[in-house]
């Protein structure tokens, strides 16, 4: 991911759920505020993404839209709402046990910092110089700056970590802190994954983490090549060549226990059937919550 330009896959996630939220069966499961914060967000991307804004409006592009991306991925589209909407509430569940302190790593476009940071919990997004400037000023235009949510410029390909959150004056390593990882270690190397994670246990002992996980060798030879080749079109790269225990074996590695799972199959039981909805969630998607 090169440090001076827009990511492509966050700027797809808030289209997505901006389209996919038009829907009330989905759009149900968020609050007003949220699916606002998505919709302003699309008109402030560059003009060759903000017109989804209108065009995803309309029922008839937003079925086009549907058909075209299930055929190329299925369960692409509800997994971005699924991971938006459980993470959610792992983060609420964080929070009441005394989380007072969270880190949003690769945060992109994402919206908790906004709505969740208060006196009780700072929260810290972390992204690429660019994609900091871009949320600044998004979160600048829209009136949605809240003093106890900031954002940092950290390319943690060339950066520590630690070197840049114990500099920063409102981050306390003594605070109970959650880490939250939402489609951001599939975008870096093995190595780099490792050293992020060492770097965490040495910034914050006591902390947990959520993250997302995706297990590429699930899928299909078509739809992993899609995916693949998706996500190359746009400039970035899945890089963690990992499978769902090789994964949890990594994180054994570096002192973490397993506390909470859910799968793709578990996400389309319960959040999708509950929408009435007859579209899958794509396979080889976990959500994992360690301490
Ligand atoms: C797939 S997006 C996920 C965005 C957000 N977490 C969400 O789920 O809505 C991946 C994000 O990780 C960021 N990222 C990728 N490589 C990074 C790096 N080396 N350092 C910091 N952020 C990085 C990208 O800029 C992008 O915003």
């Amino acid at each position: 991911m090169a440090s001076h330009k827009l990511s492509y896959t966050a700027s797809y996630i808030a289209i997505k759920f901006y389209g996919l939220t038009l829907d009330e069966r989905i759009g149900n499961h968020f609050s007003t505020a949220t699916k606002n914060f998505y919709r302003n967000l699309v008109a402030f991307l560059p003009s060759h993404l903000s017109w989804y804004q209108n065009s995803l409006s309309k029922s008839f592009w937003r079925k086009l839209f549907i058909a075209s991306e299930e055929l190329l991925l299925p369960g692409d589209l509800m997994h971005i709402i699924c991971r938006k909407y459980y993470i959610e509430q792992l983060i609420d569940e964080a929070l009441s046990e005394g989380i007072s302190q969270v880190v949003v790593l690769g945060a992109g476009f994402d919206h908790n910092g906004k709505f969740k940071a208060n006196e009780k919990a700072t929260f810290f997004d972390i992204d690429t110089p660019y994609m900091v400037e871009q949320k600044e000023d998004f979160l600048r235009d829209f009136g949605y700056k809240n003093s106890n949510h900031h954002v940092c410029s950290i390319d943690v390909e060339e950066q520590n970590l630690v070197d840049v959150l114990t500099h920063h004056p409102d981050f306390d390593s003594t605070k109970p802190t959650l880490y939250l990882a939402e489609g951001f270690f599939d975008y870096l190397s093995l190595s780099t994954t490792k050293q992020v994670l060492e770097q965490i246990r040495s910034l914050t002992p006591n902390h947990q983490l959520i993250t997302t996980l995706f297990a590429l060798e699930e899928l299909n030879f078509f739809y992993r090549s899609s995916f693949t080749s998706g996500v190359a079109m746009v400039g970035e790269t899945l890089k963690l060549p990992l499978n769902r225990t090789e994964f949890i074996q990594l994180m054994k590695d570096h002192q973490y226990t397993l506390q909470q799972e859910i799968s793709h199959q578990q996400m389309y039981d319960d959040l999708v059937c509950s929408t009435g909805l007859k579209l899958p969630v794509m396979k080889g998607f976990y959500i994992l919550t360690f301490k």
